[in-house]
């Protein structure tokens, strides 16, 4: 993928998190998914690309959806499959707590799982910790290789896991191994990232969440030279049905980082919309609003911060509703 590409979907997470960060602290979940989707597919498609949306939100929660399928951007140029959580951490964004963000992955056509929005099993680790995971080994071996490779006590490592009731025995053997537990009420997509950021204070992600999120978090971790290892957790027929039908073969497999996102060419941004551990959240300041985003791309691993310094009144109507901004 061309590498201008970087910047436009920048533009994309940005004007997401511009429409729904307004709505920050407000209670209203379904409004704030709105105004995210609305503003993301709107610059998506001015964006030229042939893309197509293989994994996103919509089933699970009925969210209003950039579904599954759905076709994004001018239509001239690379065929591409794209990846998107206009809004990750709806609650979050709806109680004003941390960590909600904007996110879109993009790699070349085939490259990212095609797969629905059902529950995925998952774990995640950095660089350093890279080769050392087994989603299928119990957790204290788990915690003692990324221990070994971190040179650490298994009592020296932070598991970043959401706070579920599903989770209580992934926790309550953590805690039994002796490591330290970050437990979030919601957002793995930053949370998995976390684990390959350095001084993030978190070492590796345990737990199920939703499966766009997985991928998501995927094609950053390729990004940042970490790794994540992952599995579908269908809960009937249905399930199984909408996997079968977008070209998976074994429900249950074993999905390594390569089956969530194939080779390097991966274009991973987010944009944060509360303040978080990694991005600022926007900031509104009259005419002006400012945004944090963070663009990676997998070919060089390059990582860039970007904060911009948007005019209101310039915006195109299609990037922010007018009373969006009154
Ligand atoms: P939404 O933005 O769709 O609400 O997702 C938030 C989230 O916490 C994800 O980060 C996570 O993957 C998923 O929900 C977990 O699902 P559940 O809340 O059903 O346990």
């Amino acid at each position: 993928m061309e590498r201008e590409l970087t910047l436009e979907f920048v533009r994309v997470t940005e004007a997401a998190a511009l429409a729904a960060g307004r709505l920050m602290g407000r209670g209203d979940k379904e409004a704030a998914d709105q105004a995210a989707v609305d503003a993301m597919r709107s610059v998506f498609d001015t964006v030229n690309i042939n893309g197509t949306v293989v994994i996103g939100e919509g089933e699970m929660d009925e969210a209003p959806m950039l579904c599954i399928g759905e076709k994004v951007g001018t239509g001239s140029g690379p065929r591409v499959d794209v990846a998107v959580d206009p809004l990750e951490g709806t609650n979050l964004l709806a109680k004003g707590l941390p960590n909600a963000l904007s996110v879109v992955a993009v790699a070349p056509q085939g490259c990212l799982l095609h797969a629905p929005d059902i529950y995925m099993d998952k774990i995640a680790v950095g660089p350093r910790a890279r080769g050392c995971i087994n989603l299928d080994a119990p957790v204290e071996e788990n915690l003692e290789a990324v221990a070994r490779a971190l040179e650490r006590d298994v009592r020296d490592l932070t598991v970043i896991i959401l706070d579920r009731p599903r989770h209580a025995k992934i926790i309550a053997a953590i805690r039994a191994a002796g490591a330290r537990v970050k437990l979030i009420s919601d957002g793995d997509v930053a949370a998995a990232i976390a684990t390959a950021i350095d001084n993030s204070g978190v070492d590796i992600l345990f737990g199920s969440g939703g499966a766009p999120e997985g991928v998501l978090a995927a094609a950053a971790l390729k990004c940042l030279g970490g790794e994540m290892q992952a599995r579908l957790m269908p809960e009937d027929d249905e399930d199984l049905e909408r996997i079968y039908k977008m070209g998976l073969s074994d429900p249950h497999k074993l999905l390594l980082l390569d089956d969530l996102v194939k080779g390097d060419d991966i274009l991973f941004a987010a944009t944060g919309i509360t303040d978080g551990d990694m991005l600022n959240g926007v900031r509104y300041r009259g005419k002006t609003a400012e945004t944090h985003s963070m663009v990676m791309r997998g070919i060089t691993g390059t990582i860039r911060n970007i904060y911009a310094t948007h005019l209101m009144d310039r915006k195109p109507d299609f990037v922010l509703k007018r009373d969006c901004h009154h």
